[in-house]
């Protein structure tokens, strides 16, 4: 097993891509730490993993409050006693309205940028110092690959997921020396519930048809690249962004 013995925590990890990259981890050995605003979908996810042989924790955290990460840290270092991994995943996208530039209010575009970027910088912070002491940590970050392409209506969205590319190469630059890689993972179109909730189907088979493998993307198909950045094989790699989408876009 990959990850025996390592703990992970997964933000938004209650349902949809971070369920899936949470009990993927599970099955590898990681102890997981589901960090989720949405208590009932923590606890299922929870549950789900116990069903799998996996061991979890769940913390209410609303990823957008430094005091939230910073007990989502010290509740994970309570019951396990480590931080090797910290994935990146939650973020306001679910029923997210799509609007012209000129209808987002400020206060909408601060929210966005509140939960998808300052709610990394918020979860590395609080994680930093464990992993500093441990001499080892592994941070993923999920962008998306609209971030190449630009979206229509998402402009908050999206300016918020090309900065989590920016501040990735940051972290990456300031902690390498500490043992810590940092990357990002950019997925295409990913059926999932929340997906579903703002984008039409046809918008899903329009996307196959850009791809070069020409099919639906699943949770399912960002494990393998998130894992690998997560494990030991990726050890010389960080900065990085690995855009999965079938080959929709290459930049
Ligand atoms: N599904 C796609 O097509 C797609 C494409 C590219 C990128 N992504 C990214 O992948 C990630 C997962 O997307 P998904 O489709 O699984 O969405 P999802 O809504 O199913 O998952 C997001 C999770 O984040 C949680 N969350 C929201 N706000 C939070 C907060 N303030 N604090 C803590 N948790 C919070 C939600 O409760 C949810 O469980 C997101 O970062 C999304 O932007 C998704």
């Amino acid at each position: 097993m990959r990850f025996a013995d390592e703990v992970a925590i997964v933000t938004g990890g209650g349902q949809g891509i971070g369920l899936c990259l949470a009990q993927a981890l599970a099955r590898e050995g990681a102890r997981l730490v589901i960090a989720d605003i949405d208590e009932q979908a923590g606890q299922d996810a929870v549950r789900q993993i116990a069903k799998q042989g996996g061991q979890a924790l769940f913390v209410p955290t609303d990823v957008s409050s430094d005091q939230s990460t910073a007990a989502l840290a010290a509740a994970a270092l309570a019951e396990f006693g480590a931080i090797h991994i910290l994935i990146n995943n939650a973020a306001l996208f679910r029923n997210l309205a799509l609007k012209p530039i000129e209808e987002i209010s400020g206060a909408e575009w601060d929210r966005v940028l509140a939960v998808n970027l300052r709610g990394p910088f918020n979860t590395s912070k609080a994680v930093l110092p464990q992993m500093k002491r441990q001499r080892r940590g592994k941070i993923v970050n999920i962008s998306s690959n609209t971030v190449f392409s630009g979206g229509p209506g998402m402009s908050h969205y999206v300016a918020s997921k090309a900065g989590v590319i920016g501040f990735t190469r940051c972290l990456a630059r300031e902690v390498g020396s500490a043992g810590i890689c940092a990357n990002v993972v950019a997925p295409g179109l990913t059926d999932t519930e929340a997906a579903q909730s703002i984008i039409p189907l046809q918008r899903f088979d329009a996307v196959t048809g850009l791809r070069a493998i020409g099919r639906h993307q699943t949770p399912a198909d960002l494990v393998g690249a998130v894992l690998f950045l997560c494990s030991t094989d990726s050890d010389f790699i960080t900065g990085q962004v690995l855009n999965v989408d079938g080959g929709q876009i290459f930049y």
